[in-house]
């Protein structure tokens, strides 16, 4: 279907293949724009499936039942990366489909991701692809050690990866990681990890929220300082560097671009996600538009306003069983603004909900500070060594 710039209408249906918590709290941010949202979803206790108009429940491959979707909804985007870009496909030949199959497709593979933001100049971790057993001695001798692995594929929340420090390793890291093929990376030795939220419009129309720190436990996200604490410069630098990558994917809709920031000061991009992101998530009581609604309005082709912010935030992950034990304390506690998916079941490293707390403008405090503000939840978030250098 070739892309219109009309918006649509308030009533208008949108597809969001997927039913985690980013469709969730995307079809509320389409609720509130006046749309309607299908959710197309194989689990019916997934998160966004509470809060949808529709919900199709079907495999994610099944031609009949995405054909029946497409002829249901008027545009149609995701909010998880592991669907194939040949069912997007399929949905494109009856409306349109924001962010577009082929921003998928290279996404979703690290090694296509890696390949195609090299060719438009943007700066990365040195990498080597790994194919074959015979390429992990390449990779070694080009990267060095300690590198990372991790599978081209279907990786998130640090699953999916090894870190291999010592060359008797590589072999078992290699045997243990599905699916083949493999990337592997060198150890950046960061400063710290930054992201930027770029949205784009179907008149081209970009927007990008303020840069962002984000520290991570255990693999997975435990926490977003916004703005992040860096030179004005780095945090501009970040934020153009991720507006060119949108233009080069020809972005419709808003994409989640990770860096890591290098004690000389540069910035290397790490990944990116065509979808809302969890490192956006402080944007939902910081902006007067988050950035799901940014996302649903670049979707719908409605008009897309600066990405402004009147607070400072720090937006903290709730994982899994120990988090969740502080709910109540949370919910206790003054200035915490709590954000729950509706999943049952608490697992160890499942992402449950988050909370944010916000601070004046200008006005994000130091370390203790933020510590203190996030009271019974700072027990695991103690200073990385490197905070220093920053702050
Ligand atoms: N080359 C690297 N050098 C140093 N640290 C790295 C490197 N690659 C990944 N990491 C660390 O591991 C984290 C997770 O890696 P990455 O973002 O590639 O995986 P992911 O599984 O897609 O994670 P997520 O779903 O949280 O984005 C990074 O945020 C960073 O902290
Ligand atoms: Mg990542």
């Amino acid at each position: 279907m070739t892309q219109s710039t009309t918006a649509l209408a308030p009533g208008a249906v949108i597809g969001i293949m997927g039913g985690g918590q980013l469709g969730r709290m995307s079809a509320v941010a389409a609720a509130k724009l006046g749309f309607k949202v299908h959710v197309f979803t194989q689990n019916v206790t997934d998160p966004a499936v509470e809060v949808a108009h529709a919900v199709t429940l079907a495999p994610y491959d099944s031609p009949e039942a995405l054909e029946s979707f497409a002829r249901a909804v008027d545009v149609v985007t995701f909010e998880f990366e592991n669907i194939t870009a040949d069912a997007l496909d399929l949905l494109a030949r009856h409306c349109p489909v924001r962010p577009s199959g082929r921003v998928l497709r290279t996404s979703q593979d690290r090694l296509e991701e890696k390949t195609f933001l090299a060719s438009i100049g943007i700066p990365l971790a040195p990498w080597h692809p790994v194919t074959a057993r015979a390429d992990l001695q390449t990779a070694m001798d080009t990267l060095g050690l300690p590198l990372i692995l991790k599978t081209a594929q279907e990786g998130y929340d640090g699953k999916g990866q090894r870190r291999v420090h010592h060359p008797d390793d590589l072999n078992t890291a290699f045997d243990e990681l599905a699916p083949h093929p493999l990337v592997a990376e060198g150890m950046v030795d960061f400063a710290c990890e930054l992201s930027v939220m770029v949205i784009r419009g179907v008149d081209g129309t970009i927007r990008c929220f303020d840069t962002v720190q984000n520290r991570h436990w255990h693999g997975i996200l435990d926490m977003t300082l916004a703005p992040a604490p860096v030179m004005e410069e780095t945090a501009r630098k970040a934020q153009e560097l991720a507006c060119r990558v949108a233009e080069a994917f020809d972005l419709v809709g808003i994409m989640g671009v990770e860096m890591f920031l290098d004690h000389t000061g540069a910035l290397l991009v790490n990944e990116v996600a065509p979808r809302p992101h969890n490192s956006g998530h402080w944007t939902m009581n910081a902006c007067p538009q988050d950035q799901f609604d940014m996302h649903i309005r670049a979707v719908a082709g409605l008009p897309l306003p600066q990405a402004t912010r009147h607070a400072d935030a720090v937006m903290k992950n709730l994982v899994g069983p120990e988090d969740m034990a502080l709910w109540p304390e949370i919910l206790k506690t003054p200035g915490h603004i709590p954000h729950l998916y509706g999943k049952a079941d608490a697992r160890p490293g499942r992402k449950m909900g988050h909370v944010n707390v916000l601070f004046p403008f200008g006005a994000l405090p130091g370390e203790f500070g933020v510590q203190d503000a996030l009271g019974a939840l700072a027990t695991k978030t103690a200073a990385p060594a490197d905070m220093e250098a920053i702050d």
